[in-house]
């Protein structure tokens, strides 16, 4: 028998409440409950990084969790780095300008990673960042122009 639970969440600065099947992935749930694509989907077993997203503070694969585990939290997605009328997040931005994306399919999550270690460090040194992205995988970039933009993105981004 499926089993169903309300769950009461902040996504993107707006408060959802939903029925939720208990087994339901939060990457399910983002996806198509509330409609927010952006967050992708690859391994669905917690190895490629693409479903990246925030819970709180921290960055979290969210194709490895249940929506009932975000009940009462507030998730930030890739949506939710910027709005459509404005400017790009820095972090954006930068992999517009230093080549950090082909596909585009491993992007969101690498912003999410990127953001959480940006958001706690300021001038990290190449080796952090590469430590802080690496539990994502892209087939594309070669993650040069990754760094690059991480980089990039910390010297311009104003956190306060
Ligand atoms: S889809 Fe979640 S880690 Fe790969
Ligand atoms: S840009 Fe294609 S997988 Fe990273």
């Amino acid at each position: 028998m499926e089993r169903r639970r309300t769950i009461r969440l902040t996504v993107n600065g707006t408060r959802y409440e939903r029925e939720v099947e208990v087994r339901k992935t939060l990457a399910d749930f983002l996806r198509y409950d509330l409609g927010l694509k952006g967050t992708h989907v690859g391994c669905e077993h917690g190895v490629c990084g693409a479903c990246t997203v925030m819970l709180g503070d921290a960055s979290v694969r969210s194709c490895i969790l249940y929506a009932v585990q975000a009940d009462g939290q507030e998730v930030l997605t890739v949506e939710g780095l910027s709005s459509p009328e404005g400017p790009l997040h820095p972090l954006q931005q930068a992999f517009h300008e230093h080549h950090g994306l082909q596909c585009g399919f491993c992007t969101p999550g690498f912003l999410m990673s990127a953001l959480e270690l940006l958001a706690e460090k300021q001038n990290p040194g190449e080796e952090e960042i590469r430590e802080a992205l690496s539990g994502n995988l892209c087939r594309c970039t070669g993650y040069e122009g990754i760094v690059e933009a991480v980089r990039a993105a910390d010297r311009v981004w104003n956190r306060s």
